[in-house]
């Protein structure tokens, strides 16, 4: 999400008649654009402004000014404080005040100060974003249909940095989707922090489902695929576990993190499921469509977690069999529940865990390639690759796939015979010279 947040901001920016520049030292505005999920991320933000403010001290020195603003979790999550702990800090702008970016820039060079907006406004971000400029040549691209959450897991920020669950209506994803369409995207992959709890108004005025909105979607001419992410267990409703059996652009793959294969550090998460309900959930999806190819995210050292209880989280990822997975040592992060439990886990447990549970993922992520070799696929032709003629796209289970194929590819779905398979990706030859899902292929 925040890729596609980034791409927004400059969208605003380019309203401003601005343009990037490839260094820092060359720009009059610098925008750090932020996560706050784990501690590790956001100290991130607080070492690269050090390395800002060297920048623009630098540039001061030369007579040119620079603004240096801070976006995204991490400034809704401290505001204030980011300009108190690194004063070089010009502006504090929050996830839902991105399309004030000039009235608030405009403010700081006026009133000669910084200013820091973290308030979740009444009016709709985006209805004031401006409408997506052109990128030529581009085979996919993100769309935010929900923001925030309402579960709140009691390790995790989103609810108090993303704010509540908000839903986007369809007819403007519609026309948002049309439009990307027509500048030759291929791929949509629809974002939300809790994608499938999506429940926008429809144009007939009722409450729309994710699955409903999907269908509606894959009804647009020239869209030849669509994925979303990320996934609650909880609202895998039937309908749209239903639509990755019928629609033939929902691509087979998706990201459903599980978090804890113990039930009693799921209830303490507030997870709100169990194993059983995830196991049931998967055998669902893997009936309506069986070459579905899985993802999670998975936390170990959850306060309280046991041995047994870890070994818990060894075996649902045994039994389940994933093709990419995240995981991550429980962070405690400031004001949510599990912080203050005063049971936390020692770093070295904690680091053990994850080392024993990234073997396991690895190694079921190079079967899963590995797998792949001999099968034949369509792949989505995306941008040149480290070697000439070659090319990089992504399977119908996002692995990134290397073929040799002219640049005229991006955005083509060709049909490729994969040869080899590395960790992380596969290598093919092109056995069809046309594009799988044009018109003129399906004619
Ligand atoms: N510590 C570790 N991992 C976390 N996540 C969210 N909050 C925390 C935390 N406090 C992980 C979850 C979530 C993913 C985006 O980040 O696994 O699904
Ligand atoms: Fe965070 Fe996801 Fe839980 Fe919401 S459902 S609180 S975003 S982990």
């Amino acid at each position: 999400m925040n890729v596609y947040d980034s791409e927004r901001i400059s969208d605003v920016l380019g309203g401003l008649k601005s343009e990037p520049t490839a260094l820092p030292a060359d720009a009059e505005l610098i925008i750090l654009n932020t996560c706050h999920i784990r501690e590790k991320a956001a100290e991130k933000v607080y070492s690269e402004l050090g390395r800002l403010r060297q920048i623009k001290a630098e540039r001061a020195e030369r007579g040119e000014t620079t603004m240096i603003a801070v976006a995204g979790c991490v400034a809704q999550a401290e505001g204030q404080e980011i300009i108190a702990r690194a004063p070089v800090v010009d502006l504090v702008v929050g996830p839902q005040s991105y399309h004030r970016l000039p009235e608030l820039m405009a403010k700081v060079r006026d009133e000669g100060r910084s200013v820091v907006d973290t308030d979740f406004p009444e009016e709709d971000k985006f209805g004031h974003l401006p409408e997506r400029p052109v990128i030529s040549r581009r085979a996919s691209a993100f769309v935010t249909v929900q923001e925030g959450c309402d579960k709140f897991c009691t390790f995790c920020v989103v609810p108090y940095t993303r704010g509540v669950e908000y839903s986007r209506p369809a007819a403007d994803l519609v026309a948002e989707t049309e439009r990307l369409v027509d500048q030759g995207v291929r791929e949509i992959t629809l974002l939300g922090q809790n994608v499938n709890a999506y429940h926008g108004e429809g144009p007939d005025g009722s409450s729309w489902t994710l699955a409903k909105l999907l269908r509606r979607l894959a009804r647009i001419d020239g869209l030849a695929r669509l994925r979303y992410t990320t996934s609650h267990p909880r609202d895998m409703d039937d309908d749209l576990i239903d639509a990755h059996g019928e629609l033939d652009q929902l691509m087979p793959y998706l990201h459903l993190p599980f978090q804890a294969g113990s039930n009693r550090i799921l209830a303490a998460m507030n997870r709100k499921h169990d194993t059983d309900d995830y196991r049931r959930i998967v055998e669902r999806l893997r009936a309506a469509r069986p070459d579905i190819a899985l993802s999670t995210d998975i936390i170990v050292g959850f306060p309280g977690e046991a041995d047994r209880e870890f070994q818990e989280t060894m075996t649902l990822v045994r039994d389940v069999g994933f093709a990419e997975a995240y995981s991550f040592k429980y962070s405690p992060r400031p004001g949510t529940p599990a912080s203050t439990m005063t049971d936390q886990v020692p770093e070295d447990v904690k680091n053990t865990r994850l080392q024993e549970l990234q073997a396991l993922l690895r190694a079921q992520k190079s079967e899963f390639n590995m797998s792949c070799i001999g099968s034949r696929m369509p792949v989505l032709f995306e941008k040149p690759g480290r070697l000439a003629d070659q090319m990089v796209g992504r399977s119908p289970y996002l692995q990134p796939v290397h073929a040799y194929v002219s640049d005229d590819a991006v955005g083509e779905v060709l049909q490729v015979e994969i040869k080899a398979a590395g960790p992380n990706s596969l290598e093919g030859k092109i056995v069809s010279g046309s594009d799988l899902n044009s018109r003129a292929a399906a004619e």
